[in-house]
């Protein structure tokens, strides 16, 4: 029987997984034979190239270590201060350093060679996210003929924004090395097709007159989604009662508008909290009578766009705060911290309205999260970016236009106004959307697009605890 093996950046690591990208892998895992391989997490001047193998909570994961110059310009240089802002169609926020680009192509090749030795010619590898766009390229020049399929986590970018990465020929080329490629939205199918179709041959490839291309290569939408029964589950825990209890007593009459992030620009956390200003500049009646609470774990804090953007963030909160804030009582809470899953779980449980307002997005799980927590007899109101990849599984959210602060805090409104039928019948179609698109028909989707019939032959359910994600 065919093994599964699963590669990516980070690797799960002992206790709850902590991304959406662990956690929806983990099951995979726990019912094929296979396992996982991806960065240990440790810098060291003198890497092994051998990986370790390890026993990860009954998973089995193969390590490798990077030196801390190929991690800086592979991770933090080349993957997340220019793919991360250009395919976010944030190319202002983008830094170019041309050495980064060498420093990801060698971790690329690293893993590729220690990957190697570890592959039965009939392993079926799942490469994942935009660290590693280079991997099947790397492992074909190695001798590696396996199907071998790429998921992209986050939204592929227009025509526009990847002429403007350095290398994009090559990049492009590497992804005519896969089988498969999966992508999270209709809306990246078609940017990458139009892409891919519309590439100028003069401008375009190594040798600048040939176009690369895409006829062995797949290329389909398979849209992530979370568990929501387990959320349910969740969201009733002892711990999210807690959560809840401690909220209660904190908020009394308040409403609780709710907004969960990594503290990204991509999230549009400064529009976000503007909106809220706007809510309460326009609406006097909401004074007192709500609460936002926004959830924004740090992220990649050693890029100084991110330190840029919690710099914003902490003088729009203050302004926020100082407009509207009485001796008595506080219009917001800012909390740069990350909480426990269940604890996550009563948040969302409690709150009337979930403010996820990405600028851009390839999925957003918090969306998911919310919807799978919700009591049925008194949901809340998802209003949701119609950037994110989720507007497209969800519909029946409040869809808006993250950029225009004044349609958020129309939103907003429309949200804590709703009568409870209605929230009702909203939350229903979003929960039977959040279902449909749950996380294991995900991975079993693109595992059988990838490889025919592999799904069937993976062994019995073990049941895995499914934890939530700030992706
Ligand atoms: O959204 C893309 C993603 O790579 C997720 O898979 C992950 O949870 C998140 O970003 C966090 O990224 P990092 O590994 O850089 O902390």
């Amino acid at each position: 029987m065919s093994r599964i093996v699963i590669v990516s950046n980070r690797t799960p690591g002992k206790g709850p997984a902590a991304g959406g990208l662990a956690v929806a892998l983990r099951k995979v895992l726990s019912r094929h034979e296979g396992f996982w391989f991806g960065w240990s997490g440790k810098l060291t001047e003198t890497p092994d190239s051998k990986p370790r193998m390890e026993d990860v909570d009954g998973l089995k994961v193969a390590q490798i270590d990077l030196s801390p110059q190929d991690h800086h310009a592979y991770y933090a240089g080349f993957s997340n201060s220019i793919l991360w802002p250009s395919f976010h169609l944030r190319l202002d926020l983008a830094t170019i350093e041309s050495y980064w680009y060498e420093g990801y192509r060698r971790v690329n090749a690293q893993f590729a060679k220690a990957l190697k030795p570890l592959l039965r010619p009939d392993d079926v590898i799942w490469v994942h996210d935009y660290h590693l766009i280079p991997l099947a390229s790397e492992l074909r020049a190695l001798g590696a003929k396996n199907r071998i399929g790429f998921y992209l986590h986050i939204p592929f970018p227009t025509a526009d924004a990847l002429y403007a990465i350095p290398h994009h020929g090559e990049l492009m080329r590497d992804l005519s090395r896969y089988d498969l490629i999966g992508f999270q939205a209709n809306r990246d199918v078609a940017a990458f097709t139009d892409f891919a179709e519309h590439q100028a041959p003069s401008t375009f490839g190594i040798s600048n007159t040939e176009a690369v291309d895409f006829s062995d290569t797949e290329v389909a939408a398979f849209p992530i989604g979370s568990d929501p029964e387990a959320f349910a589950r969740l969201a009733t825990s002892p711990a999210a009662k807690k959560m809840i209890h401690r909220m209660h007593r904190a908020l009394g009459e308040q409403e609780l508008v709710l907004g969960v992030d990594r503290l990204d620009y991509s999230k549009g956390l400064p529009q976000r909290v503007e909106a809220y200003e706007k809510l309460l500049a326009n609406n006097q009646r909401f004074r007192r009578k709500v609460h936002l609470l926004q959830v924004a774990p740090p992220s990649r804090d050693t890029i100084k766009e991110y330190q840029e953007t919690s710099d914003t963030l902490d003088a729009i909160c203050g302004r926020v705060m100082g407009r509207f804030a009485e001796p008595d009582w506080a219009p917001l809470t800012y909390v740069k911290r990350t909480y426990g899953q269940p604890s996550l779980a009563g948040l969302y449980r409690l709150a009337r309205v979930a403010l996820v307002t990405p600028l851009r997005d390839g999925m957003n799980l918090v969306a998911h999260e919310y919807v799978g927590a919700q009591d049925p007899e008194n949901p809340g109101v998802l209003i949701l970016s119609r950037f994110a990849g989720a507007a497209e599984i969800f519909p029946d959210a409040l869809l808006v236009n993250p950029f225009d602060t004044d349609e958020t805090a129309e939103a907003l409104r429309v949200a804590l106004d709703m009568p409870l039928e209605e929230r009702k019948t909203r939350w229903q179609a979003l929960n039977r959307a959040a279902t449909a698109h749950n996380v294991d028909d995900w991975a079993l989707a693109f595992l059988e697009r990838l490889s025919p019939g592999i799904a069937e032959a993976g062994g019995g359910a073990t049941d895995v605890i499914y934890m939530a994600s700030v992706a």
